[in-house]
């Protein structure tokens, strides 16, 4: 792999699963030392993704590089290189979080250390727990520990931090940025849109297997979307108005009515801008769909696209 090469590249990624198509033809790169997050709704492809990438699934078209190798073919160093967290392991059993990290520090030519990975994710009291005993959230953090113990180049984190206490949702946070110091290569899906605009250089939002977005957090979706929005009761009438430069709209404001009751600047979260964007996503399929002619035995023909193939066949 060359210097300059991207840690990942994805070129019209499709996949099928029997006549279901997950992924309609994703393309994006990840470069090195970049956390990237993978966003949208539950269903979108985000896990088929990324466990494409990762080796677990084999796509059904386009191309993929990671580290420099098709993932379908990566050997075991290659695996050494890289660091999983699935969406659900199931990691449970007799052993203790201790010989499980130990056991699992011994699969790699440069491991970190066990007892400071077993600090970074907060289960210093439950070092010596076996796994069946763990709650829920503390045996997702060893899931993130096993990701991590490695010293991964590239790791991918599929829904981390889901059943996370707010605290160690913070924690993990700490480590990310770590990782992020030492020249990790990050590529996370999450439902939670602040730790995705705390964590991440750029992101994707994915919908029904199709990117729609892409771009650095603070520029995704459209400039209206991004706009501030001003807000205030005027004879006890609520108002509001879009604008880009608020410190105008309210010094008007306070020329005009004195201080105005209920006044306050809002600025559109990530997580606003996703929902308008999978939003217009989902209303667009959805006229199309209504505008799409029925054949005259459309009554047993579920989807636009497979009409389209009965008739191409
Ligand atoms: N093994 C499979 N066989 C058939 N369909 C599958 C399979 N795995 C996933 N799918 C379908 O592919 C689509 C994408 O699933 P995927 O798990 O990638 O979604 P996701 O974006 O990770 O969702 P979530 O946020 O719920 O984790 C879903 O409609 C899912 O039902
Ligand atoms: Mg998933």
């Amino acid at each position: 792999m060359n210097a300059i090469d991207p840690a990942v590249s994805v070129d019209k990624l499709t996949k099928s699963y029997g006549s279901f198509t997950a992924l309609t033809g994703v393309t994006f790169d990840i470069e090195r030392g970049e956390t990237f997050a993978l966003l949208g709704p539950n269903g979108a492809g985000k896990s088929t993704t990324i466990e494409i990438l990762e080796g677990y699934r084999d796509r059904s078209g386009g191309e993929a590089r990671v580290l420099g190798s098709d993932p379908q073919r990566g050997g075991l160093a290659w695996k050494a290189r890289i660091g999983i967290v699935l969406q659900s392991s199931g990691e449970s059993g007799n052993v203790t979080v201790r010989e499980q990290l130990t056991q699992f520090a011994g699969y790699y030519p440069n491991p970190r250390s066990v007892d400071e990975v077993i600090a970074a994710v907060g289960l210093e009291d439950k070092a010596n727990t076996r796994l069946k005993s763990l709650s829920g959230g503390q045996r997702r953090r060893v899931d993130v520990a096993l990701g991590v113990i490695g010293r991964p180049e590239l790791l991918f984190l599929d829904e981390p931090t889901t059943g996370f206490d707010p605290e160690a949702r913070r924690h993990f946070w700490e480590l990310i940025r770590s990782l992020k110091r030492e020249g990790t290569t990050i590529l996370l899906t999450t439902h939670y849109l602040d730790e995705a605009a705390q964590l991440s250089d750029r992101a994707a939002v994915i919908a029904a297997g199709t990117l729609v977005a892409i771009g650095p957090i603070d520029t995704l979706g459209s400039d209206e979307a991004r706009t501030p929005i001003v807000r205030w009761l005027e004879n006890g009438i609520a108002r509001e108005q879009r604008a880009s430069d608020p410190g105008r709209v309210v010094a008007e404001l306070v020329g005009r009515l004195g201080e105005p009751a209920g006044l306050e600047i809002v600025r559109p979260s990530l997580e606003d801008i996703y929902l308008g964007l999978v939003g217009a996503y989902e209303a667009d399929l959805a006229s199309r769909a209504s505008h799409t002619p029925r054949p005259p035995s459309a009554s047993s023909t579920p989807s636009a696209s497979s009409t389209k193939d009965q008739v191409s066949a």
